[in-house]
């Protein structure tokens, strides 16, 4: 009786150290990774940090509407909601749509600015142009991560024919007709047209751990020693079809403070390509600024805006 007693209570024992270990096994990151993008979303039906906002304000279909066969590019620019001066300089310069809408389309992504003021600004802003996207988490730097899966998200839906997805902030002065012709060349050669992200590549990250640092990560939030590969968040271009799955698996991985290394988990986790586009992206303008280093970029940051309309005018000279 005793004996069949201590066996049973080893072999219950057992099950529930199996069992508790295949929940923790199904938790694992590198089990996950083992997994393709399609059986990881059949297998794994919790959606802890599912994205389940909802619109402020939604354009919608209207951004990509029309004729769409040359449309290459759906930017999502993430600005935060009282950058009004911003926004209309980017209207009037690399975003033009007079220029480039048969190419580009733009969307302005903002989120809950927690100011009753700025809400009705936004709500006329948005009256006029129609192209903002206002979801109702609350717009802050911590929550940067949620606006770019806010961007996949709002791309996936609303506009899936673009070819090329890029993720700009509004500070940031965009070389339209190189960036296009550079993806023009790109789909072209049949080589290349795999979905990739492409942008200002780190190869080989590592979280900060001085306290004085910009980009200080304490343990608690990040307990490895590197990060994942990823593209500088200032500026990159993803293809459309992997936007999807960006968002897709960002389902399952906890929204980080900085959303370029986030977006580097999620590439990760599905196993998605980078494409170095380095000398491309400028952050920090040279003391002289030269007109062949600045013409041969596709982005760059702009300190002020009145170094933006400069930046631009370099850009695109009229004749
Ligand atoms: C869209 O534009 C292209 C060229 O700009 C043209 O060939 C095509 O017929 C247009 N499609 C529609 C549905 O208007
Ligand atoms: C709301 O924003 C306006 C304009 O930026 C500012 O003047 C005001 O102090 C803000 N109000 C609150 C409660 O933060
Ligand atoms: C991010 O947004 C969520 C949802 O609005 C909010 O609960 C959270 O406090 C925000 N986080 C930060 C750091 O602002
Ligand atoms: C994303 O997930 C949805 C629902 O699980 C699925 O229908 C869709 O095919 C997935 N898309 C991609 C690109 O993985």
């Amino acid at each position: 009786m005793k004996l069949i007693t201590k066996k049973l209570i080893s072999i219950i024992g057992i099950l529930i150290i199996l069992t508790t270990n295949f929940y923790f096994w199904k938790s694992d990151y590198s089990a996950i990774l083992a997994y393709s993008p399609k059986k990881f979303t059949k297998e794994f039906q919790n959606e802890i940090y599912g994205h389940n906002f909802d619109y402020i304000h939604n354009p919608g279909l209207k951004i990509c509407a029309g004729n769409q066969s040359h449309l290459m590019v759906i930017a999502f620019v993430c600005s935060s909601p009282k950058n009004f001066y911003q926004r209309k300089l980017i209207r009037q310069t690399w975003a033009q749509k007079s220029l480039f809408g048969k190419y580009l389309r733009v969307v302005f992504l903002l989120a809950d600015p927690q100011n009753k003021t700025i809400d009705e600004e936004v709500k006329k802003e948005y009256e006029q142009y129609s192209d903002i996207v206002q979801e109702n988490f609350i717009d802050s730097y911590r929550n940067l991560s949620l606006k770019t899966i806010m961007g996949f998200r709002w791309v996936t839906h609303f506009c899936p024919k673009a070819k090329y997805v890029l993720k700009i902030d509004d500070d940031v002065v965009v070389n339209t007709k190189s960036v296009i012709k550079y993806l023009c060349k790109r789909e072209e050669s049949k080589k290349n047209s795999n979905d990739a992200i492409i942008g200002k590549f780190i190869r080989n990250p590592k979280p900060k751990r001085t306290k004085k640092s910009k980009f200080y990560v304490s343990f608690e939030e990040y307990d490895k020693n590197y990060f994942y590969p990823y593209c500088q968040g200032l500026s990159y271009l993803a293809t459309n079809g992997l936007a999807a799955q960006l968002f897709n698996v960002s389902k399952y991985k906890k929204p980080f403070i900085f959303e370029d290394v986030y977006v580097g988990m999620l590439a990760h986790m599905i196993g998605a390509k980078f494409e170095s586009i380095n000398p491309k992206i400028i952050t920090k303008l040279p003391a002289k600024m030269n007109k062949k280093t600045i013409e041969t970029n596709f982005f760059i940051l702009a300190r002020s805006n009145k170094m933006f309309l400069t930046i631009w005018n370099y850009f695109y000279q009229k004749k």
